[in-house]
């Protein structure tokens, strides 16, 4: 593989330092060099600098103009739904008429259609759709994702929403405690099922567990078990999490030592408190709050407080059908008032450490993976500034241009 210089760029920008996870302050610390390079070896990021301090390269080197465009880290999205059978469009539909998400759900809508559409997918089709969502997010900037699995409820479903997420190179996360499936009377007979015959083989697939602790789902003491069960065989934990009632999932991440809350959409004052004396990262997922017109998560305040933040897509067909991080920075700066240097670490290294990765990806460094994000615009914040905007020009996933752009 020859070398890949992105070369001529108008700025290379990365979050400063090594630290993980960025709080505070330190998480609109940048790194922003002008006419800077970024040059890949292989898999990984040789070098970063000035156009001025480059010397002479030997051997077989690819090139990409990078006149007029910006770098930035490859983008990590944390918290995605992408195995799934059919849409919900009719959904969509029906709430834009005034029905309301959790409605929809008690009434067996929801989640639940999704699941019969999934498992009415069969293998193929579903690896044929994480590849295709796989796609979608590699073009809006994303080199890694998480994919959960949730809309199977059964074993075989369950386990082939895993094998499609890792063979389609996402970081697959077992959230067999989504829904209660309708072959059971209660969440308990369901969970006994769960933690007996699919837990053992899921998490030789997965690396996490995740649950979705909420009115109308599971409670935290159903949440535990699984959490538990799951963390006894080798699983790091996540938890869906105050989205519309505070149920107790942050005092129970906090006390299982979840990697993650993610949604936090209603966490009140003692959460943001709690969250930010902890190890556990709050996921924000305003794209998910914007779709089904929630109320936002308490961004600033968690930040300030001194909490770990990550942003990610939730993309999935119910409460958030967007794939696009760019989108996500957006709504960041303008609906949760976080800076776009904050958003940008957010979504980066902080989405990094929600999945162990911190120390390969994350940052434009010497050592790293060569995941490049190239935008097509005179400054790097326009990623966020440029609502819905075209700005992606170039993908570079472990030093191969995997869209945009090839290198000459
Ligand atoms: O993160 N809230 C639970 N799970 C997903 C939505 C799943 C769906 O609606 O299909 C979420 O919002
Ligand atoms: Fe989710």
């Amino acid at each position: 593989m020859p070398k890949l210089l992105l070369r001529d760029l108008r700025q290379v920008v990365s979050p400063a330092g090594t630290a993980a996870p960025l709080r505070g302050s330190a998480l609109g610390e940048l790194d922003l060099i002008e006419d800077g390079y970024v040059l890949c070896d292989g898999v990984t990021i040789e070098a970063v600098g000035r156009m001025r301090d480059l010397g002479p390269l030997s051997g077989d080197v690819a090139e990409v103009d990078g006149r007029g465009l910006c770098a930035i880290p490859g983008l990590v999205d944390c918290h995605t739904h992408p195995a799934f059978g059919g849409d919900r469009v009719e959904e969509f539909s029906l709430r834009a008429a005034g029905a309301s998400y959790e409605e929809l759900h008690a009434a067996g809508g929801g989640i639940l259609s999704t699941v019969r559409a999934t498992r009415e997918a069969g293998e193929e089709d579903l690896r044929a759709i994480v590849e295709r969502h796989r796609g979608w997010m590699l073009r809006a900037g994303t080199t890694t994702f998480e994919g959960k699995s949730g809309y199977g409820l059964d074993r075989e479903t369950e386990l082939a929403q895993l094998r499609a997420v890792r063979d389609a190179g996402g970081v697959p996360t077992f959230l067999g405690a989504h829904a209660t499936p309708p072959e059971f009377d209660d969440a308990d007979a369901y969970l006994d099922f769960l933690l007996a015959d699919v837990l053992p083989e899921a998490a030789q697939l997965a690396e996490a567990a995740d649950v979705f602790l909420e009115r109308g789902a599971f409670d935290a003491a159903q949440a535990r078990r699984y959490l538990e069960a799951c963390r006894g065989r080798g699983l790091a934990l996540r938890l869906h999490g105050d989205q519309f009632t505070e149920s107790g999932a942050i005092p129970l991440a906090v006390e299982l030592g979840a990697r993650s809350v993610d949604h936090l959409e209603a966490t009140g004052l003692d959460g943001v408190a709690a969250l930010a004396g902890s190890d556990v990262t709050g996921v924000l997922l305003p794209a998910s709050a914007l779709f089904l017109g929630r109320p936002m998560p308490p961004a600033r305040a968690l930040v300030d407080a001194g909490a770990a933040v990550a942003l990610a897509s939730d993309f999935n067909p119910g409460s958030a059908f967007c794939e696009s991080l760019p989108l996500v920075l957006s709504l960041a700066a303008t609906q949760l008032k976080l800076s776009p240097a904050e958003a940008l670490g957010a979504c980066t290294v902080n989405a990094a450490h929600v999945l162990g990765r911190a120390d390969r990806i994350g940052r434009l460094a010497p050592g790293r993976t060569a995941d490049v994000v190239l935008l097509d615009a005179p400054d790097w914040r326009h990623v966020a500034y440029h609502l819905a905007g075209d700005v992606v020009a170039s993908v570079v996933q472990s030093g191969t241009v995997a869209f945009g752009r090839a290198a000459y």
